[in-house]
C-alpha cells in the first residue's frame, strides 16, 4: 500500500459528513443508449454502431474509434493498454485502483490540483501516475490530440480485461473539463441507504440494474477498516454490530480491525479473498452470504429492488462480466464533453 495512513482517515472521516449536492441532470441520449444496449447479448460490434449512431446526434463525436487516424498512425487505445499492463505486471492493484478512477472521473471530474481530486471521497483514489504515463507516451506521437478523460476511460477497460474480465468497446472523444471544483464532487457515501444510492445513480442517468453491476466492481481492490468499524462495534449508535453482517465474517473483521484502531488498515472489499484482484462475480456470492464490507454493498443483497439482480450475478459469471462492461460503458457517458466543449489537456494534473 502506498497510502499515507493520516491523510487516508482524515478524507475517510469527511466521506461519511460530507453534504451532497444536486446537480443538475440531462442524460435522456445516455438514457437512450441504456435502452438499447441492453437486449442486444450477442455482439459488442453491433452494439458499437448503435452507439456510433446514436452519438452521432446525441455526444456529437462520441464514437468507437474516435482516435483512428487522428494520432498519426499511432493505436490509441494500444498505447494505454501497454502501459496498463506494464504497470499491471508489477502492481496487480492497479487494475482496482484504474476502475475506481473511471467511476470517480465519471461521477465527477477527478484530475487537477485544487480540484475534485483533492476532496475527501477521491483521496484514496490512486493510480494517477498510470494516466500521466499513458498520456505522456501519446502526447510523444500526437500532442494535445487525446483527452485524459478517453486515457481514464481507456485504462479502465485495460484494467477490467486484465484483472479476468471481458473485453468492451469504449466510445472515445471526450474532451477534458475546464472546471474541476472540490465543492461539486457528488459521490455516495458507503453507508447511504439503498434508495439514497439509487437515487445518486439516477441523477447521472443511470438505473438501478447499472448500480447493482457497477457496484460489482467491488469484486477487486481494497477498502480500509474505518468504513467498517461502525458495522462492528456500534451500527447506528446501537452499540452493538450490524446484525445483517454474518457473525464468522464480523468476527475475522474484528481482528484485522480492533475497535480504536485509527481506521487505516486496509481490507479487501470482497471477502474472497483468494485474489482480490480478479474481477468475476464473487463478490455477489459473498454478500448474499452476509460478507459484504461496505455497508451497501451488503445492503444491495437484502433489498426487495435490488436481491433478484444480485442472486442472478451470483449465479452467472460470464453473464457479470459481459454486462459489468457494458454498465461501464455507460457511467462513461454521463455528462461528457464533446465536439469544441471543454479541452484537451496538455497535463492531466492541471487545466491547460
Ligand atoms: C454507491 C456507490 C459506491 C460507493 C459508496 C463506493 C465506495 C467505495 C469505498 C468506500 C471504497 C474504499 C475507499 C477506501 O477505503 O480508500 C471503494 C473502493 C473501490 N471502489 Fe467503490 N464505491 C461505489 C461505486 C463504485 C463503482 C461504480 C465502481 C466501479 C465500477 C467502484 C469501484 C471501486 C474499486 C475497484 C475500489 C477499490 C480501489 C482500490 O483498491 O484502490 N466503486 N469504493
Amino acid at each position: 500500500m502506498t497510502h499515507q495512513v493520516p491523510e487516508i482517515i482524515t478524507h475517510l472521516r469527511s466521506v461519511f459528513t460530507k453534504k451532497k449536492k444536486k446537480k443538475k441532470k440531462s442524460e435522456t441520449c445516455l438514457e437512450k443508449i441504456r435502452k438499447m444496449s441492453r437486449p442486444i447479448t450477442g455482439g459488442l460490434a453491433f452494439l458499437g454502431l448503435i452507439l456510433m449512431s446514436l452519438t452521432g446526434q446525441c455526444f456529437g463525436a462520441l464514437q468507437m474509434g474516435f482516435y483512428k487516424g487522428k494520432c498519426n498512425s499511432a493505436d490509441v487505445e494500444e498505447i494505454v493498454f501497454r502501459v496498463v499492463k506494464a504497470r499491471f505486471l508489477k502492481d496487480r492493484s492497479i487494475a482496482a485502483a484504474l476502475i475506481r478512477m473511471h467511476f470517480h472521473d465519471c461521477f465527477v471530474r477527478v484530475n487537477g490540483s485544487r480540484s475534485e481530486k483533492t476532496s475527501p471521497p477521491n483521496g484514496s483514489v490512486r493510480g494517477y501516475e498510470v494516466i500521466d504515463a499513458a498520456k505522456a507516451a501519446i502526447e510523444k506521437v500526437c500532442p494535445r490530440v487525446v483527452s485524459c478523460a478517453d486515457i481514464i476511460t481507456i485504462a479502465a477497460r485495460a484494467a477490467v480485461f486484465l484483472g479476468g474480465g471481458k473485453w468492451y468497446e469504449v466510445p472515445t472523444g471526450r474532451r477534458d473539463g475546464r472546471i474541476s471544483l472540490a465543492s461539486d464532487v457528488d459521490l455516495p457515501s458507503p453507508s447511504l441507504t439503498v434508495t439514497g444510492t439509487i437515487q445518486a445513480f439516477a441523477r447521472k442517468g443511470l438505473d438501478v440494474e447499472d448500480m447493482v453491476l457497477l457496484l460489482g466492481g467491488h469484486t477487486v481492490g481494497v477498502t480500509h477498516c474505518l468504513f467498517v468499524q461502525n458495522r462492528l462495534y456500534n451500527f447506528q449508535n446501537t452499540g452493538k454490530q450490524d446484525r445483517t453482517m454474518n457473525p464468522t465474517f464480523a468476527q475475522l473483521l474484528k481482528r484485522r480491525c480492533p475497535r480504536n484502531s485509527n481506521g487505516g488498515t486496509p481490507i479487501p472489499l470482497n471477502a474472497n479473498t483468494k485474489n482480490i484482484n480478479q474481477m468475476d462475480n464473487s463478490f455477489y456470492r459473498q454478500i448474499l452470504g452476509g460478507r459484504g464490507v461496505l455497508q451497501i454493498d451488503q445492503e444491495i443483497a437484502l433489498d426487495s429492488r435490488t436481491r433478484g439482480m444480485v442472486k442472478k450475478l451470483a449465479a452467472n459469471n460470464q453473464d457479470f462480466n459481459i454486462k459489468f462492461g457494458k454498465a461501464m460503458v455507460r457511467m462513461g457517458a454521463i455528462e461528457v464533453l464533446t465536439g469544441t466543449k471543454g479541452e484537451i489537456r496538455r497535463s492531466c494534473r492541471a487545466i491547460n
